[in-house]
């Protein structure tokens, strides 16, 4: 989504966010507002730490996309970014569904205009489309199936060996599924400024200075990271991973609000986040989660705004493939 649509979105819902008294409480005041309203909390793991902990359900896309689909709650908050709520709404087009700060966009979403997009595709008009999550409801209505980090390899298996598919929007993770799967995906040139930001000079000086490290990684970075990591894995397989593997500590080259749910489970193992190409920066916050506050979650309870709104067109067009790749896994 453009900042230009945001912008507008805003000013269509008069939105304003009002200043919160001193002495709430916020994750009480959230707690309490959402059995009131009978509304359910969807979070990422890179939301802020408070905001993880007040979630209903905590997770990567994929198992909140699924948890989207099985809500029996009036309203979903959903904290994350603006697809990831575009989603939720997509696929339950009767409930409310609110996101903290409607700002919350993604880089690599917003990477592939849907105008330019449709071009694209129009170049290959035998290819089937597989869009990662990360891209906008206009570019999910132009699409065959969806995929996430999490299911992308079976997606992909899911379609014909003879079959052309163009991958989309993620050129980084589509490399590493061309490795993966051995399919030559036709790929579009988007990626997502978190994870391409880790530096691999400081990574390789970072593994040296900790032997016993292994190093993992998200597949939305650059391959030569990918290339020298103990494993590569969506969030939640990071999270997996450390949890059943033997080392003691870890460098995590992904956003650094993993680092609050692996702390959690494993409270005896170290976790160190890959150090980025730019010292003068915190490049490993995904800037657009991180707008989302627990102060601008508890307003956005109080006063049930901002909502998503989309028109119904667009979801009828949306929801197919998305409802095609929750079918699968
Ligand atoms: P996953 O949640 O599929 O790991 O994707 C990571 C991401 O960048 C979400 O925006
Ligand atoms: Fe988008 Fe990257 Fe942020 Fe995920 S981490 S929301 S892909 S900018």
């Amino acid at each position: 989504m453009t900042q230009e649509t945001i912008s507008k979105q805003l000013t269509l819902l008069g939105y304003v966010q009002s200043p919160v008294e001193k002495d709430v409480n916020l994750s009480q005041a959230i707690l309490e507002l959402k059995k009131e309203k009978n509304a359910v909390i969807l979070a990422h793991y890179y939301q802020e730490p408070a905001i993880q902990d007040v979630a209903d359900y905590l997770g990567d896309s994929l198992y909140l996309a699924q948890q989207a689909l099985k809500v029996e709650a009036d309203i979903i908050v959903f904290a994350g970014v603006h697809f990831m709520a575009e989603t939720a709404k997509i696929i339950n087009p009767s409930k409310k569904v609110l996101l903290p700060d409607l700002n919350a966009g993604c880089s690599l979403a917003d990477s592939c205009p849907p105008s330019d997009f449709e071009a694209f595709k129009a170049l290959h008009p035998s290819a089937i489309v597989i869009t990662y999550i990360n891209c906008s409801a206009e570019i999910k209505a132009l699409s065959d199936i969806v995929c996430t980090s999490s299911n992308a390899k079976e997606v992909i298996e899911s379609i014909p060996k003879d079959q052309e598919i163009i991958f989309a929007p993620d050129k980084n993770l589509g490399h590493f599924l061309i490795k993966e799967t051995r399919r030559n995906m036709i790929l579009w040139d988007g990626a997502c400024i978190v994870h391409e930001a880790f530096s691999f000079d400081k990574v390789v000086a970072l593994a040296q200075e900790h032997p016993t490290a292994k190093f993992i990684a998200h597949p939305e970075s650059e391959s030569p990271i990918l290339e020298i990591a103990h494993y590569v894995g969506s969030t939640s397989g990071l999270l997996q991973f450390v949890q059943i593997d033997s080392a003691k500590s870890y460098i995590v080259a992904t956003e650094v609000g993993i680092l609050h749910e692996m702390q959690k489970k494993c409270p005896d193992k170290i976790f160190i986040p890959a150090p980025v190409e730019d010292d003068t920066c915190a490049c490993s916050e995904c800037a657009f989660m991180k707008l989302n506050t627990l102060e601008k979650l508890y307003n956005c309870l109080r006063f049930e705004q901002p909502e998503i709104l989309l028109a119904p067109e667009l979801i009828k067009k949306a929801e197919i493939p998305i409802l095609k790749m929750l079918a699968i896994k």
